[in-house]
């Protein structure tokens, strides 16, 4: 098989100076892709600020031979998302190639979080993807050509205790993507999301100390640097990976039941075909929610 190059290519990897996003950084420089690391350095919770990180990865990666230049905005303001993007044309004068990476936690149990830690991960997470996304969109529709990863998580596809926050942002992003996958379509642009698992900073205080050896953050990289691949013509689908383990996870309907809309449909018609209505058996993915309208009204039973 030919090997994957990134070979003229632009990536913009946000929240780039360690975790998951330094491997994704480092993969594709050594492949040939010339990176705009960004990270605004804060601490976990999304305080604070520091250019070391980012800088750190770009000397590793000039070290290694490659391209690479710094930035160190937040992807969770609009202005300062369009100057990441705006980094990479100045820079290297195109971006062929967006990971939506950079990721804060503020973990508390519903009646405990603050307004403020849901309104800062919904911010970090779901407005940097959309602003990052929408800055670096215009330039891949107009050069017909660009590739997407976004990143949500296990905690937003099938929920975890204390991340109502974190688990809103991160399945909001999945749904974002399957739209974006829809704009992109005409212009060559394939967006998909990454469900990742890996010993990180984000993750140490929840990992038990063996496991986090063996989920390295480099465990992850090679499917996301093929999402990120001219060779990938994959899009609007989610992968879960982490430790060598690699799977697509999808949304899916089940069969459902059809009952006759000219007569009454009651409360207990409901509970009597509970099963029938909760078995996802022979259950179906559907491209598009203009694809799963035309299914339903298809099997609408309105004689
Ligand atoms: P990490 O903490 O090592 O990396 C996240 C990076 O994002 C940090 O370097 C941080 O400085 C940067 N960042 C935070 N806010 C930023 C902002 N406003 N602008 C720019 N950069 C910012 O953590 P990790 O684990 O590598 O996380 C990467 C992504 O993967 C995150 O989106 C996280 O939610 C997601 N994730 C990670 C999982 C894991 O098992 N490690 C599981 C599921 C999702």
């Amino acid at each position: 098989m030919k090997e994957i190059r990134f070979d003229d290519k632009v990536a913009v990897i946000t929240g780039a100076g360690g975790g998951l996003g330094r491997a994704y950084a480092l993969l594709l420089a050594s492949r040939g892709a010339k990176v705009i690391v960004n990270d605004l350095g804060g601490t976990f919770d999304g305080s604070g600020s520091d250019a070391t990180p980012a800088q750190q990865v770009v000397n590793e990666i000039k070290a290694a031979g490659g391209k690479a230049v710094a930035n160190y905005d937040s992807v969770a303001e609009w202005e300062s998302a369009q100057n990441i993007i705006k980094t990479a044309i100045d820079s290297f004068g195109k971006i062929d190639v967006l990971i939506n990476n950079a990721g804060i936690l503020r973990d508390k149990s519903l009646l405990k979080m603050e307004i403020d830690d849901y309104r800062k991960i919904m911010s970090v997470h779901l407005d940097g993807t959309f602003f990052c996304t929408k800055a670096a969109f215009a330039y891949m529709k107009e050069q017909t050509y660009g590739r997407i990863v976004s990143t949500a998580s296990a905690a937003g596809l099938y929920g975890n205790f204390g991340q109502v926050n974190y688990g809103a942002a991160k399945m909001g992003i999945a749904g974002m993507m399957n739209s974006v996958a829809q704009e992109g379509a005409r212009y060559n642009i394939k967006a998909n999301t990454i469900v990742p698992t890996a010993g990180t900073r984000l993750t140490f205080t929840v990992m038990p100390e063996d496991v986090i050896g063996k989920v390295k953050p480099g465990y992850v990289a090679p499917i996301v640097a093929w999402l990120c691949s001219e060779q990938c013509h994959e899009t609007a689908k989610m992968y879960s990976a982490g430790g060598g383990y690699f799977s697509r996870a999808a949304v899916v309907e089940g069969p459902g039941v059809v009952f006759d809309a000219s007569k009454d449909i009651t409360v207990e018609m409901i509970v009597e075909h509970l099963d029938q209505i909760n078995s996802i058996e022979e259950g179906q993915e559907f491209a598009s929610a203009m694809e799963q309208a035309g299914a339903v009204i298809s099997k609408m039973n309105m004689s």
